[in-house]
């Protein structure tokens, strides 16, 4: 697989650690140093479709490729504007990739790279040829805006990627699941609300619709499973920390970026940051990333890149790409 474009969208309004300290007991001391974070951008009414569509199509420029060009687009998100019909079916039709077949995907905040491992796999197989692969989250509709413990963590945007088919490009993933941990982040609202077998459904909302985190769990297994994975996938791509070029990690707090630096032995200059401006935007994070520094001529000389992400499942991944 080779990338030939990349495209990012992220909402106008911004929302400050101070602003939050308006509406939450908390403060911007707190915030940025246990997370690293100092704003999100927030929806104001643009949906994970209309983000990604944005996404889409700033991808589709960069590669310079028309949109009936493509022929699968692949949406990664926690957030979709409806289950039916799926959110890359609304992104087709507004950026027009008409001759494209569409689906969506969810592994939480692993998504992107989920999504990209599926690109990688129908490439390969020659079953598609020209492959947009989004990640796309309006995350703030799922916060509890009274709960501290997670309002302050995560922002809304999408990212893209243009994948074609390229051999002599070495592509290689090691993922993972844990669903016995699932309840360590949750959200989304699946109890059954039926009046034919519940006269008391009077809410359409259930209890459990808001994202509900127990965050030293899910900081403990993100500092042990991300180094672990990436140093599985180097072993697999017979290649040394060193060989790599950029480590595009899932920006979820800086700390965790810095404990997978310190375990890898890895300089902090090859995991390049950018969570102080958006957020975690769960499967948006990984693209947005890999955007901006395509957009800053950073990936011109770049060779090989680890990407890596974990999340809600439980969920997490690496991937090794040649560029
Ligand atoms: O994409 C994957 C999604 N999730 C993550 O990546 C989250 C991973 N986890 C984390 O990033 C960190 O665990 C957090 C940032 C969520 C929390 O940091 P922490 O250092 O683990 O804090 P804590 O949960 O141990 O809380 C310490 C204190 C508590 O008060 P007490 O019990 O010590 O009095 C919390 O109630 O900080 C309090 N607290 C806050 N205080 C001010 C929790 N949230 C806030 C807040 N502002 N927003």
């Amino acid at each position: 697989m080779r990338i030939i474009g990349t495209g990012s969208c992220t909402p106008l309004k911004i929302v400050t650690n101070d602003d939050l300290s308006n509406i939450v007991d908390t403060s911007d001391e707190w915030i940025s140093t246990r997370t690293g974070i100092k704003c999100r951008h927030i929806s104001e009414g643009e949906t994970s479709a209309d983000l990604g569509t944005k996404a889409a199509l700033n991808a589709l420029d960069n590669a310079g490729i028309k949109p009936e060009a493509v022929d699968l687009i692949i949406l990664a998100s926690m957030t979709p504007d409806s289950m039916l019909p799926n959110t890359a079916c609304r992104i087709q039709e507004k950026t027009g990739a008409v001759n494209a077949t569409c689906f969506d995907l969810n592994a939480a905040c692993s998504g992107f790279l989920f999504a990209l491992n599926t690109a990688n796999a129908f490439l390969t197989s020659g079953m598609y040829n020209t492959i947009l692969v989004i990640g796309a989250e309006t995350v703030s509709r799922t916060i509890d805006w009274s709960d501290r413990t997670t309002c302050v963590l995560f922002g809304d945007g999408a990212g893209a990627v243009v994948a074609v088919s390229d051999n002599s490009k070495k592509y290689t993933a090691v993922t993972g699941s844990d669903g016995i941990k699932g309840s360590v982040l949750t959200g989304g609202g699946t109890v059954l609300k039926n009046f034919l077998v519940n006269s008391d459904a009077t809410n359409l909302i259930a209890d459990d619709y808001y994202m509900k985190m127990n965050g030293q769990e899910v900081f403990k297994f993100a500092v042990s499973k991300v180094p672990e994975c990436i140093r599985q996938v180097l072993d697999k791509s017979e290649k040394n920390v060193d060989d790599i070029d950029y480590y595009i990690l899932h920006q979820a707090n800086v700390r965790i970026i810095s404990s997978v630096a310190k375990r890898l032995h890895v300089c902090e200059d090859k995991i390049p940051v950018n969570l102080h401006n958006y957020g975690n935007t769960s499967a948006a994070s990984i693209p947005i990333l890999l955007d901006e520094l395509n957009r800053a001529g950073k990936l011109k000389d770049a060779k090989n890149i680890v990407l890596s992400g974990f999340g809600g499942g439980l969920t997490w991944g690496a991937t090794f790409m040649e560029l």
